[in-house]
């Protein structure tokens, strides 16, 4: 049984006797001693004076009294203030603690059973016309980690992803090749898919905009000009031949995908990411017109005058909402609701989370209130994970267009800048390979990275400083990565875990030792408040709390060089737990841990 649930029994039992009163559970409110008071555990005692007629201290210490007389094995001794029972666990208790802890390598995840709800997880949905940039980054980072921390508090989770691979922006792309590509291919220009596709898109745009200077050079209003630019007019003309399938269009335009999507598939693998079940809005528009004409025969929705469609949100407190143009063409909502469709289709799910930038916060308010009147039971419900923009200091991998980061440079550039950094210290590492270092400073690159950005808020808008992230001090990915790499060290050095279980008996834990444990213990609370918070977040500044503190007690007191087995034995197994924490705890993350560096 778990300490704190040892304590509420008793207390309860205690309370009975005392006062002649029967409590339940939720009364007895334990909370981690203050740190400027001696103990671990502390109960709040007020809710108890009502019964005892005693003042706070008096009642805390008759409590505090019966407490050590019942469970000599777990109190060792206790302190009155101000209402606060403050209590001292045996070592005991906590040596069991720790054994538990080491016992089982999932500890703090709950499991996920056939019972389990479903959660459904999108994220990243790119569109098809352009490489992945750094807001991309933080989307893929936020996502995955949420689809792990959801995982790890006994969910069943579905990651999903919808690319946008269908509208006027890929026809920009597939239009601008046609005309200056020379049939160039990724393989002929070395370039990846991605950004190939990328670069016509570019090309489109610079060539479209000089089109647009002459026209208004000629007398046309800019408005006007944007419309009548032949280059716009032929992008329209395409997009027409595409919905009416085409077949040349059609063929370009799956060819041309192709090569995206293997492109997107690098850069996801880099940063170590994947989805259960890839949605296109291509497949997914056709059904959200239905649904929409669906909804309009309910009377949910009304038709204007011109034909278009709209949703009168104006009860809600919104305003009038298009979801068909007056020619029936489908608009983002309505490809949103299509997708929704097929998703609910094949998923039973229970609750639905996007993970999309804060600039659409008003899109899925809509979308909730939507998809509720269509009838989907999590569309009230649904989550928007808003999380807000992500930035490089100024001069800082300016792409080609001069404003977008590339995931691919950024990922590329911290890999390199790791390698850099750690290269007095890899080569002293005995027999590395080059193969070896590589992947370290792949490791720690990428540690950087994803830890740098899943540390902040992701409600909050940040500034990605690559130098800083790298820094192997301070509340770092690398900082962690480290201490992770050194009681890796520790336990080759020791030749492994003593397989023999703990003394619980003879061992005197130092206030050191203790803290660390109940620091541990605490990783439970830590990945149930990221579940329910959706705060990954939470996890990441738990790791490095755990990781300082091992620090601190790893400067103190010595493992592998104490005299007394006992001690040492203890210490190798408490910096063994604290490795296996670290690594779950940074694994929710994404983030991967070296066994040296
Ligand atoms: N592809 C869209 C964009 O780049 C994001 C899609 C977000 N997801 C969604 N279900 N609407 O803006």
């Amino acid at each position: 049984m778990k300490i704190e649930s040892k304590i509420t029994e008793a207390v309860k039992a205690i309370v009975e006797e005392l006062y002649g009163q029967q409590v339940p559970d939720s009364m007895v409110q334990l909370q981690q001693t203050r740190p400027e008071f001696e103990g671990q555990i502390t109960i709040v005692v007020f809710p108890f004076t009502r019964m005892s007629h005693k003042a706070p201290d008096a009642t805390a210490m008759e409590i505090g009294e019966r407490l050590v007389e019942r469970l000599p094995e777990v109190v060792s001794k206790f302190n009155a203030v101000k209402g606060f029972l403050n209590l001292s666990i045996s070592s005991r208790q906590w040596i069991e603690m720790l054994q538990d802890i080491y016992a089982n390598p999932k500890f703090g995840f709950t499991p996920v059973t056939d019972h389990s709800p479903l959660v459904m997880i999108e994220y990243s949905s790119p569109n098809t016309n352009k490489p992945l940039h750094l807001g991309h980054v933080r989307n893929n980072l936020l996502g995955w980690a949420l689809a792990q921390v959801m995982e790890a508090n006994g969910n069943k989770v579905v990651k999903t992803n919808i690319v946008n691979d269908r509208g006027i922006h890929i026809c920009k792309s597939m239009l601008a090749w046609l005309k200056w590509g020379n049939g160039e291919t990724p393989e002929t220009s070395g370039k990846k898919g991605d950004h190939l596709i990328g670069d016509y898109y570019v090309a489109f745009d610079k060539h479209y905009r000089e089109e647009v200077k002459e026209l208004m050079a000629q007398g046309m209003d800019e408005e006007q000009a944007k419309q009548e630019a032949p280059l716009i007019k032929e992008a329209h003309e395409m997009l027409v031949k595409w919905e009416q399938n085409d077949p040349e269009v059609r063929g370009l335009w799956r060819q041309m995908n192709e090569w995206v999507y293997a492109g997107f598939d690098e850069t996801y693998k880099a940063l170590g990411v994947s989805f259960d079940k890839i949605y296109y809005e291509s497949e997914t528009y056709l059904e959200g017109k239905e649904k929409v004409e669906e909804g309009l025969a309910k009377g949910l929705f009304y038709r204007r005058d011109d034909g278009s469609v709209w949703a009168d949100l104006t009860k809600e407190g919104l305003d009038e909402k298009l979801l068909l143009r007056s020619d029936g063409t489908s608009v983002y909502m309505t490809q949103d609701i299509g997708t929704a469709k097929l998703r609910f289709q094949d998923y039973p799910i229970d609750k639905m989370i996007y993970v999309v930038g804060n600039e659409q916060n008003y899109h899925f308010q809509v979308l909730s209130i939507l998809l509720d009147k269509l009838g989907f039971k999590w569309g009230k419900d649904l989550v928007h994970f808003s999380y807000g923009m992500v930035e490089l200091p100024n001069g800082k991998m300016k792409s080609r267009e001069g404003t977008v980061v590339d995931a691919d440079d950024l990922i590329a550039t911290m890999i390199q800048d790791a390698k850099e950094l750690s290269a007095d210290k890899v080569n002293k590492l005995e027999g590395i390979s080059e193969q070896e270092a590589q992947e370290i400073a792949r490791i720690v690159g990428m540690g950087a990275l994803k830890y740098f950005i899943l540390k902040v808020d992701a409600r909050k808008n940040m500034l990605f400083n690559p130098e800083e992230s790298i820094d192997f001090n301070g509340n770092t990915g690398p900082f962690i990565q480290y201490t992770y790499a050194r009681i890796r060290s520790i336990l080759r050095k020791a030749g492994g875990v003593p397989s023999v279980a703990l003394s619980t008996q003879q061992t005197e834990l130092a206030e050191k030792e203790i803290s660390l444990i109940q620091r541990l213990q605490g990783f439970e609370t830590a990945v149930r408040q990221a579940g329910q918070d959706y705060n990954p977040s939470c996890i990441a500044n738990y790791c490095y709390d755990l990781v300082k503190e091992y620090n601190q007690f790893y400067h103190d007191f010595s493992v592998l060089h104490e005299e007394d087995e006992k001690k040492r034995h203890l210490r190798i197994v408490l910096s063994a737990a604290v490795g296996q924490v670290v690594k779950n705890g940074m694994g929710l993350l994404g983030i991967e841990v070296p066994e040296r560096m």
